[in-house]
């Protein structure tokens, strides 16, 4: 059964990840797409001629709509993704899934009321390079510690615009990037708890138009101000002993956009190298390496195209989304997550607001 589909937020991520490749798939019959601005809307009716374009979540109706693709800034996740849930119409919620533990308790009560489910967009565990890594993982015995990091070069998203903006984006690189590092730790190490976490925030960049991601085509802003970390790190302990050691950073002084993943553990370590997310400015491919008794042995990655982990992600959605199971499960993975965002950003001293 085709799954009808509306997206809601016609931004970057609804306008260049979501409608064209819902658009393009079997699976799925996109019926609506909603934004509060006209401009959007217009845009949109133009690019996909034949869908309805609507101002507000309120114009659809449960009985023509299967699934809501919401991608509103972070600040109304919670808020869209509550009324949509209230009325009974399945959600797919970008991430961050929600940006507090107050707001991961009013999702699961909407999820609960409505009678529906909540699913989450978070790709990169959707990556082939990902998975195989995932596969090897099995082989290194007790896992001991893990270190993920997704650095880019030049790639501060909207600066200026609410991306940089705490009060509407809940912070920077931690809430932006590290949500994916944080759901591909869930992925390698399972879902535990996290006995000690302590992080560092920083904003060298921030303040420099250069640094921001030119792919977006937000335009160029000087210094448009903001008051979030353009990096963060964070050191955290499992409840099982595991300590994992975390960076995400929207710009530095690395030459290419790379993402490292290494896990160690008492049979070896293993080293994924690749490139999370759209940034043009990366190197070619992923690779893989297995590191036992002093000799490194190169693990093949199936190769993939950039965006495949978003393809691959909606291939999944109709079964999840029939599935009664589903239910809940996106909650307890996003408490999890941002339990350690909060206990991090806690635990940090903050990046200065500068106007
Ligand atoms: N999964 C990924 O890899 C990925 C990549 C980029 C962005 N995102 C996420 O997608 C979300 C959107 O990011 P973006 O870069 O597209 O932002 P954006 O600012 O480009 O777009 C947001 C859109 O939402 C619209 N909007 C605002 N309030 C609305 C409302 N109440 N109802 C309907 N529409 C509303 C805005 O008018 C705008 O068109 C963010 O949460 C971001 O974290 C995820």
């Amino acid at each position: 059964m085709t799954v009808r589909v509306a997206v809601v937020g016609l931004g970057w991520a609804g306008r260049s990840i979501w409608l064209p490749r819902l658009v393009e798939h079997p699976d799925f019959d996109v019926v609506a797409v909603v934004d509060s601005e006209p401009v959007a809307r217009a845009t949109a009716a133009r690019t996909w001629p034949g869908t309805r374009a609507l101002a507000d979540v309120s114009e659809l109706d449960r009985d023509d709509v299967d699934l809501a693709v919401v991608a509103v800034p972070n600040h109304l996740h919670t808020t869209v993704a509550c009324r949509l849930l209230a009325a009974g119409v399945p959600v797919f919620l970008e991430k961050p899934v929600c940006l507090s533990s107050a707001e991961a308790d009013r999702l699961a009560l909407a999820e609960r009321d409505g009678g529906t489910v909540l699913l989450a967009g978070s790709a990169a565990r959707y990556r082939a390079d990902v998975l195989t890594l995932h596969e090897t993982v099995a082989s290194l015995g007790r896992l001991r510690h893990l270190d993920l990091a997704w650095v880019r070069s030049r790639g501060v998203p909207d600066a200026g615009g609410w991306f940089t903006r705490r009060d509407l984006s809940g912070g920077g690189a931690l809430v932006d990037l590290g949500w994916h590092l944080l759901d591909t730790l869930t992925l390698l190490l399972g879902p535990v708890g996290f006995d000690q976490a302590v992080g560092t925030v920083s904003d060298d960049f921030l303040h420099n138009g250069a640094w921001s991601a030119a792919w977006r085509h937000d335009g160029p802003k000087p210094d448009a101000g903001g008051d979030v970390e353009d990096t963060a790190r964070g050191f955290l302990v499992s409840d099982t002993g595991v300590s994992v050691s975390l960076r995400a950073s929207w710009a530095s002084h690395e030459p290419l956009d790379y993402t490292a993943i290494t896990v160690e553990g008492s049979n070896g370590s293993a080293t994924l190298r690749c490139t999370f997310g759209f940034s043009p400015n990366r190197a070619g491919g992923s690779v893989l390496t297995l590191t036992r008794d002093g000799e490194a042995v190169p693990v093949a990655v199936p190769e993939e195209p950039i965006g495949a982990e978003y393809r691959r992600q909606l291939d999944e959605l109709p079964a999840l989304l029939a599935d009664p199971a589903s239910k809940g499960l996106v909650i307890e993975d996003a408490r999890r997550t941002i339990g350690v965002i909060e206990r991090l950003y806690d635990s940090a001293r903050p990046v200065p607001a500068q106007v």
